[in-house]
């Protein structure tokens, strides 16, 4: 077999992603689905259901060839303040979604977990949330963290309430806590850090995701609107991905 072929995936202009080469966690700002929709004058929430499509592409395409970890941001916890009708069409799709992915994420092996505080979200998301969690808890080709309800800053304030009662509880000494004791407490706890963040639409901010873990991740920003964002758009990010040289500082 011809290993040169097998670890290569061709991108849209031909260069190819080596897949040796492949970040081990991708994470995404999906942005720009309000504006997608506006612009073929149909409501906001046609763009969210437009953006479901590149969720499945690119889930797909990372799970087919060898991400370890895909993290989306689906809802912040900012994301509460907007119109009521929107935030109960998005909590709608992402029932939705979870109960018609079910059958996918099994088929590929692939294992939901949620970052953020699932508490606050309605009963019913809840209850199939943890289904599918539990569901696709033995599978072990790539894990989808969805970012619900989901605020970097929030993630490492209870992190840091669990670490003082822990040590108040004699169970965790001050000594003992270091960087890699530290991110145990996040919701990404035994995942490795993301090497690539892409965030669509041309926005350049980090709207608190993963406010820990991005300390040294590549960044890619797109002009792409998240539901034109498909496999070409994935590709294109990760070639970029493969021609940076990454130092760590050093
Ligand atoms: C940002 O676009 C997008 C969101 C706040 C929600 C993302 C949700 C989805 C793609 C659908 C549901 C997801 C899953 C995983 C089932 P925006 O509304 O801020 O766009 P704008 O900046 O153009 O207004």
């Amino acid at each position: 077999m011809n290993t040169a072929i097998v670890n290569q995936a061709e991108g849209t202009n031909g260069a190819m992603v080596d897949r040796t080469r492949l970040p081990r966690h991708v994470a995404i700002i999906m942005d720009g689905n309000g504006r997608w929709a506006r612009a073929r004058g149909l409501p906001r929430v046609m763009g969210h259901r437009a953006g479901i499509k590149s969720v499945r592409v690119v889930a797909e395409l990372a799970r087919e060839l060898g991400v370890g970890v895909l993290t989306l941001y689906a809802f912040s916890v900012e994301n509460w303040k907007r119109h009521p009708q929107e935030v109960a069409t998005l909590m709608r799709l992402l029932d939705e979604y979870l109960r018609r992915e079910l059958p996918t994420l099994m088929k590929n092996e692939i294992r939901l977990n949620v970052l953020g505080d699932m508490t606050a979200l309605p009963e019913r998301v809840q209850e199939h949330l943890k289904e599918v969690m539990a569901g696709t808890g033995g599978n072990g080709k790539m894990v989808l963290n969805l970012a619900l309800n989901y605020s970097g800053r929030c993630e490492i304030l209870q992190a840091v309430r669990r670490i003082s009662a822990q040590m108040q509880a004699g169970n965790l000494k001050e000594a003992e806590l270091d960087e890699a004791a530290f991110s145990r407490f996040l919701y990404t706890d035994g995942q490795p850090d993301p090497d690539l963040l892409i965030r669509t639409s041309g926005e350049q901010r980090i709207s608190n995701f993963l406010l820990w873990q991005i300390s040294y991740t590549e960044l890619y920003l797109t002009p792409t609107l998240w539901p034109d964002f498909g496999k070409p758009d994935f590709l294109a990010a990760l070639l970029e991905y493969q021609r940076r040289e990454r130092r760590f500082g050093a």
